[in-house]
């Protein structure tokens, strides 16, 4: 496994990769690498000719006063990770390689407001501004046939697709299920700012979205009110947002039809979490 941190050096070792037409992954993370990202490399390894594992935490996509400075930085774990895993290339610029003009004045990526101004978008204003300029410079950059996401990250998945739609990207992107611990919490790496306490409460928030979906499968519960209603009672931390959506355009569902996507997020201490499920009539 080889470690780039530069623009230049990661596109020489790719050079070759390109000629012969290989099958080119790109696993895009912010590293502080689990489970959830294991999941994705696994999928990529097994699929691919070549698999590039990104990291960099993008500050274009935190917030003001966020966890920007906290966030879990592991380097050298990460790439004994990615070793393991049978990764080829690892690409971790650092913020000055990667935007060398100022934050302030440089071109950005913007998805359509009706995909990032809910959930999410909300209480993240730009947030997905960020993750589609990041996630362009790495397509740019790598050129890579496939790009994996989890499907964690519903909100940020469905806005990929649509990117990779309406840019022109000639890349297939393929989505991972949600990984989860025995509790049934969604592995994250923001997991690691929670004390044990903590830990139990977020363990309500799977356990709110399968209540919804045992209702939804056993009682045919279709009426998107209801089936918020079912998580929230299960939910005792304050919840950010609860939304039952179409899981392509992200518009509001009043009833679902064939396919939902219920997402939340919550605060459980000071940390913010999501999680999702999706529902689905068969
Ligand atoms: P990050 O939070 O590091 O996540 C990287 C990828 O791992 C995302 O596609 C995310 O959906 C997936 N992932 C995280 N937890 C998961 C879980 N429990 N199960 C399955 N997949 C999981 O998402 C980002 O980074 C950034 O926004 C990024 C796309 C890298 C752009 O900066």
């Amino acid at each position: 496994m080889r470690l780039f941190k530069t623009i230049a050096g990661v596109r020489t070792q790719l050079q070759s990769s390109w000629e012969e037409k290989q099958n080119i992954a790109l696993v895009p993370t912010m590293g502080a690498l689990h489970s959830g990202h294991l999941s994705l490399i696994a999928h990529a390894v097994a699929e691919n000719d070549l698999v590039i594992v990104s990291i960099f935490v993008n500050p274009l996509q935190f917030e003001p006063d966020s966890d920007l400075d906290r966030y879990p930085r592991q380097l050298e774990k990460d790439c004994q990770l990615c070793e393991e895993a049978g990764v080829d290339v690892v690409f971790a610029p650092t913020v000055e390689e990667l935007y060398p003009s100022s934050l302030e004045t440089m071109t950005q990526v913007i998805p359509p407001s009706q995909m990032t101004t809910q959930m999410c978008g909300k209480s993240r204003p730009n947030h997905f501004e960020g993750v589609a300029t990041v996630v362009t410079k790495l397509f740019n950059i790598v050129q890579p046939t496939s790009a994996y996401f989890g499907e964690k990250d519903a909100q940020q998945l469905a806005i990929i697709r649509r990117l990779v739609i309406d840019l022109n990207f000639p890349i297939e992107i393929r989505s991972c299920p949600i990984v989860r611990e025995a509790s049934g919490l969604a592995y994250s790496s923001r997991n690691q700012y929670l004390t044990s306490e903590e830990r139990q409460q977020a363990q309500a928030l799977s356990q709110g979205l399968q209540a919804s979906k045992l209702a939804f499968e056993q009682q045919q519960v279709r009426n998107a009110t209801a089936l918020m209603d079912i998580l929230r009672q299960k939910i005792s931390s304050p919840l950010d947002y609860v939304a039952l959506v179409d899981p392509d355009t992200l518009q509001p569902l009043d009833q679902v039809e064939r396919k939902g996507l219920l997402a939340l997020a919550s605060y459980v201490g000071k940390t913010r979490l999501i999680d999702n499920i999706i529902l689905l009539d068969r």
